[in-house]
């Protein structure tokens, strides 16, 4: 507890230095070049959330040291054949178009195309990390087994795995940015033990070798299907696709242009105010008016026998890029099939409608993923929402799903916002600046009582507004109006110059050009890094790069033969 003071004392004295100063980011070096107040951070996880997560805190003055299972950056773009490793396959490609995709002050170049592959994003991130000279505190190969604290709650011990042996290493502080995808979520079915084929999750699931000949269940109609089935169709027998909830189609491109450039700042900012203030308007607007745009993506009528629609509700689920099965659903090549319910023999399955097939020899849940808690699960604590009617799983007990309020100053975890990022890594380096501002008192946490009750709060939102209108949704659902302002607030990157303030007014009068860009452009990250605001590094590369990625995309769309390589693939 004296060490938490302690903490908490220094934390307020940098918040007092940093105001006095009016530059948070000078602080950071002022303490490190004293050595006085340096303190040891772990993160987890080399992908985009822990490269900028380190990279922040480094360049705010904590002495960063970032363990990677894996041999090399990239997080799950970084291709694994480890089966327990979530991975990109070779075959997937963004959903995002590069644009909205990079981080804040290194720019995805113009080689790349316009929907990068996962070599491509390793590549970019290698890149990313050489550039800033982050290799040399990273340790590869590195498993974090378990964290927890010192006997006298004073520091974080974890159990590090490497070349086979467990080493307890300590640190004064902890970030967790080790995937929102890491622990594959496996559905059992009644009568599965009696199945004699092949179950499999799609975490495993590498090439389509072992499904040759083979006739395949495909459960879950979302993304990773929508990658794994081209794979498979052109080697095994029979491919069928069963969901339960029907699925919402998203189109990579509108009318030769990059869907989701059709977003930008202003537009987000409408659609938040509305989610705000009209939520249940705001949701009934989003589900009447993305299924339309939805159908206007593709040239032709979803066929009913697909079970695409009702499509399930927008605000709660994400939509799936799962276009390149149209032509084989079109072709009938794939079949669509009810929700799978039960194993009725050694090749037999059941689906919703009674439908049985009786020759499968796999079956494949491409089911999702779920944040792996195994190495931070004892001291994050649960709690069931205060709402009777709630019969749903247990909430982790995060404030603003990052921080765990027992120990908000020395921990953060990013794993548990659904619908909480913006574009692709793009929000990475804001919530990495967040998290460093917590940390260093600039945005200090509110009292443990005030972060409980508005954990409560929130749960209580997830239970009536969440749960209890659509059972199988996430519940580390966030309100991106909320969150994402609040993490905009904490970062300090100044984008309320962009709102319909005065602030708004002043920089529109100073610069319409930039005003323009950043506010009806491209939603590029180069703008989080773009306004001086004293509570993070800005970038001086900022107005070139936005000034760069508008005129690319101004050139380069509608692109007619992208859209086409896009609907004719197979
Ligand atoms: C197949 C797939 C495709 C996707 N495509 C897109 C897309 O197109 N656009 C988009 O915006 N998002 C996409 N996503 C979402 C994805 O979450 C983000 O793109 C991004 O990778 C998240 O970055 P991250 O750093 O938080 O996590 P990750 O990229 O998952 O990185 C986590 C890292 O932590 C390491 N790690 C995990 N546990 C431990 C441990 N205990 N000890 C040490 N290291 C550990 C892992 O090895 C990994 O390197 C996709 C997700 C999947 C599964
Ligand atoms: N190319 C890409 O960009 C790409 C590729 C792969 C993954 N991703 C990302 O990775 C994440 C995970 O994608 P994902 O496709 O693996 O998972 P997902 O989007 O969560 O979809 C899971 C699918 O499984 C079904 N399902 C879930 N639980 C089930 C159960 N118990 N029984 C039967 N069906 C069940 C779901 O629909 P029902 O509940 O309605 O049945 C849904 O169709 C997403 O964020 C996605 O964007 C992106």
């Amino acid at each position: 507890m004296q060490a938490n003071a302690a903490s908490d004392f220094i934390s307020r004295f940098q918040f007092y230095l940093c105001h006095r100063n009016r530059r948070a980011s000078l602080i950071g070096q002022q303490l490190t070049a004293t050595g006085m107040l340096r303190s040891k951070v772990a993160v987890v996880g080399a992908g985009p959330s822990g490269l900028t997560m380190l990279k922040a805190l480094r360049e705010d003055g904590f002495a960063v040291t970032l363990y990677e299972r894996r041999l090399r950056v990239g997080g799950l773009w970084a291709y694994s054949e480890n089966p327990s490793h979530t991975t990109a396959l070779p075959v997937t490609r963004a959903n995002l178009s590069k644009f909205t995709c990079g981080f804040s002050d290194y720019p995805i170049p113009d080689k790349y195309p316009t929907y990068m592959q996962p070599h491509d994003f390793q590549e970019y991130m290698e890149d990313y990390a050489k550039h800033f000279d982050l290799l040399k505190d990273i340790v590869f190969g590195a498993d974090v087994k378990l964290a927890r604290r010192s006997d006298d709650d004073t520091r974080w011990l974890l159990d590090v795995e490497r070349d086979g042996k467990t080493e307890t290493v300590e640190y004064d502080r902890i970030a967790f940015c080790h995937g929102y995808q890491s622990k594959a979520d496996i559905p059992t079915f009644e009568g599965q033990e009696k199945f004699e084929g092949v179950i499999m999750h799609s975490q495993a699931y590498r090439d389509p070798a072992q499904f040759k000949g083979k006739n395949v269940v495909v459960v879950g109609l979302s993304s990773t299907s929508g990658d794994i089935i081209p794979t498979l169709m052109p080697v095994a027998n029979k491919v069928y696709v069963s969901h339960r909830r029907g699925a919402f189609p998203f189109s990579r491109y509108r009318n030769g242009t990059p869907n989701d450039l059709i977003l930008n700042w202003r537009r987000r900012q409408i659609g938040n105010f509305f989610q705000r203030y009209l939520p249940r308007f705001s949701a009934w607007l989003a589900d009447t008016s993305l299924p339309f745009l939805a159908r206007r993506s593709f040239d032709f009528p979803f066929d009913p026998d697909w079970h695409l629609e009702p499509f399930p509700s927008i605000t709660l689920n994400l939509p799936g890029s799962f276009e390149l099965l149209f032509p084989y659903l079109r072709d009938g090549s794939l079949t669509s099939l009810r929700g799978l319910t039960r194993f009725t023999g050694p090749r037999s399955v059941e689906f919703a409608d009674g439908t049985e097939l009786t020759d499968i020899d796999a079956v494949l849940l491409c089911t999702g993923y779920n944040a792996d808690w195994s190495a931070v699960a004892p001291f994050v604590t649960t709690s069931l929402p205060p709402v009777k009617s709630y019969d749903g799983p247990p909430l982790y007990r995060l404030y603003k799903n990052i921080f765990p309020p027992a120990y908000a100053s020395t921990c953060a975890l990013l794993c548990y916002s659904a619908f909480g990022k913006n574009n692709g890594f793009s929000f990475a380096d804001v919530t990495a600046w967040a998290v460093s501002n917590v940390w260093r008192g600039v945005e200090p946490p509110p009292s443990r009582a005030e972060m409980e009750s508005a954990i409560d709060t929130h749960q209580a939102w997830i239970a009536t507004e969440c749960y209890a209108r659509e059972p199988y949704c996430d519940t580390s659902m966030v309100r991106q109006w909320e969150f994402q302002a609040w993490l905009h607030k904490a970062a300090g990157t100044g984008m309320e110059n962009l709102g319909w303030g005065w602030q708004g007014w002043k920089f529109w009068w100073r610069d319409r050009e930039m005003y323009s860009l950043m506010a009806h452009g491209v939603e590029t990250a180069h703008a989080f890094r773009y306004f001086e605001t004293g509570r993070r590094q800005t970038w001086e590369g900022a107005r070139e790069a936005i000034v760069h990625v508008n005129q690319v995309v101004k050139e380069r769309f509608p692109s007619e033969e992208e859209e086409a390589w896009w609907k004719g693939r197979r």
